[in-house]
């Protein structure tokens, strides 16, 4: 027993902010961003919660699934920015959508966070304890940068994309996922500080900071690795792959991880120039984008996979 895709859904925020805006309050220019990212714009919220972009993204997924809220028994958010350190996400957009029978909660593993809420959810069906599951990556990364550092916050968007996933003879055909604690401090972003008036307070500013750098080596060694890892599980060849839907972090790396793959650029599609990087929503909205688009017939074999902070990283191949 594994588990199909069976639905899919994202909602992006209405406020688009292009390169040229954020030329207007900071030292940069869309120059610099196209050409080192390929990002042009993002969507950054004003109203919306992670949560309620979860559920936007989540009841799209469930009607295409043509599967009720209340059937669900699992619904897991892949996020590091929940609107609440508890209840989480997961919680929220169980009372939402009204999954009353559902187990929900989050899990943090950043820009593969999708990945490692699937890879769970699958642990969950494989093993016969749940049937129907949803898999949602969600951020709002606007709100846990340093505006101050041009190097970071023009890269990052806001949003969320949803997977409804169920118990199938065929889907899921491989997975690999792995995780180097060593490497954490590469990327990373403190939690609040601690207000405790009988300890001395950390200064630490509670901020993303990346060395962006030491993530693109990370980024296009470890891509091509696990994805080669996966296609090995699943006995399949990069040919046998229609489309690669990778972590949407910067162009060149997917350029990178298309060349090294020995594989047509046009097999990566991206949704980067208009979203930027939304960490654990980047893939599930552009499965999203892919399905809506019409570009997947069922038995398509994709491959999909996410790498970030953690050190984490993954890689699946699914028949569609
Ligand atoms: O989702 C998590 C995964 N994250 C990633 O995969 C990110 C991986 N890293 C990257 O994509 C790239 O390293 C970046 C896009 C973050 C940066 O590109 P880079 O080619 O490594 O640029 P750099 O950091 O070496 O900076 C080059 C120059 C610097 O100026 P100097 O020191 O050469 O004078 C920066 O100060 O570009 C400057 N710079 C900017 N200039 C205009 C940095 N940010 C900006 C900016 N606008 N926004």
């Amino acid at each position: 027993m594994t588990i199909r895709i069976m639905g899919t859904g994202s909602y992006l925020p209405e406020n688009i902010v292009t390169n040229d805006d954020l030329a207007k309050i900071m030292d940069t220019s869309d120059e610099w961003i196209a050409s080192r990212t390929g990002i042009r714009k993002r969507h950054l919220v004003k109203e919306e919660t992670t949560a309620q972009m979860s559920a936007k993204a989540a009841k799209q997924a469930l009607k295409e699934a043509g599967l009720k809220a209340e059937e669900l028994d699992l619904i897991i958010v892949g996020t590091l920015s929940g609107d609440y350190v508890t209840p989480s996400t997961a919680c929220e957009v169980q009372a939402m959508i009204g999954a009353d029978k559902a187990v929900a909660f989050d899990v943090n593993a950043a820009c593969s966070g999708f990945m490692f809420a699937m890879n769970t959810a699958y642990a969950f069906i494989q093993s016969g304890i749940y049937q129907n599951a949803l898999v949602i990556g969600a951020e709002i990364l606007s709100r846990l940068m340093d505006w101050n550092d041009r190097s970071t916050c023009v890269l990052f968007g806001d949003g969320a994309g949803a997977a409804v996933v169920t118990a199938d003879e065929k889907g899921l055909l491989g997975f690999v996922q792995g995780s180097d604690g060593t490497k954490g401090m590469v990327l990373a972003c403190k939690n609040r500080l601690n207000n405790n008036p009988l300890i001395k307070n950390s200064v630490e500013p509670d901020h993303v900071f990346m060395d962006g750098q030491e993530v693109y080596k990370f980024a296009v060694s470890t891509v091509p690795a696990s994805i080669q890892a996966v296609l090995e599980e699943a006995g399949l060849e990069v040919s046998d792959i229609k489309y690669f839907l990778l972590h949407q972090a910067n162009i060149r790396i997917i350029q990178s991880v298309a060349k090294r793959l020995k594989a047509d650029i046009n097999r990566f599609p991206t949704t980067l120039e208009h979203c930027g990087n939304i960490s654990a929503a980047s893939v599930p909205i552009l499965l999203d984008e892919v399905n809506k688009k019409g570009m997947l017939q069922r038995g398509d074999k994709l491959v999909m996979a996410g790498f970030g902070a953690g050190l984490t990283w993954s890689a699946a191949v699914i028949e569609w």
